[in-house]
């Protein structure tokens, strides 16, 4: 199915995402690094991001984002011996995100919601990567269609 404007970027920084969970559970010696990286650069804002505004949409799907979200910080503490619980809790929490969570929220919010979730998106990407070239560009194109929508 295809993504909702509103919930696009996160769904973009999944993809990142699971390229990393897949380097965590092959225990690349890198992959340590990748993710404390990725989580200064991405991560930490992906996660507050994702309990503010989807946080209070999720209905009883809400424990279940904050839970996985700190069983996931506190993995990323205990690396390197962490690496693969990691990489696996990892993808399974963005399996999940996708398959089931994002789809409840793109079938019940409003279109106020939805609006407001699509600014607030919007404001996230470009705080996040205005000094990154290839990915200002995407978050420019988004905003094209926003603004051709409205
Ligand atoms: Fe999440
Ligand atoms: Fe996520």
């Amino acid at each position: 199915m295809k993504r909702a404007l509103a919930l696009e970027p996160f769904s973009r920084d999944h993809n990142d995402g699971l390229h990393l969970a897949r380097a965590l559970k092959e225990e690349r010696p890198e992959a340590p690094v990748m993710i404390s990286e990725a989580w200064d650069r991405e991560l930490a804002d992906h996660f507050a991001e994702e309990e503010r505004l989807l946080g209070p949409l999720a209905g009883d799907d809400a424990a279940r984002l904050y839970e996985e979200h700190r069983q996931i910080e506190q993995l990323i503490g205990e690396l390197p011996k962490s690496c693969v619980a990691l990489g696996q809790a990892l993808e399974d929490h963005i399996r999940w995100e996708e398959r089931v969570l994002f789809p409840a929220i793109e079938s019940r919010m409003s279109l106020d919601e939805e609006a407001n979730l699509i600014h607030e998106t919007l404001k996230m990407e470009q705080r996040r990567w205005a000094n990154c070239p290839s990915r200002a560009e995407i978050v420019q194109r988004r905003l094209d269609r926003i603004q051709s929508k409205s």
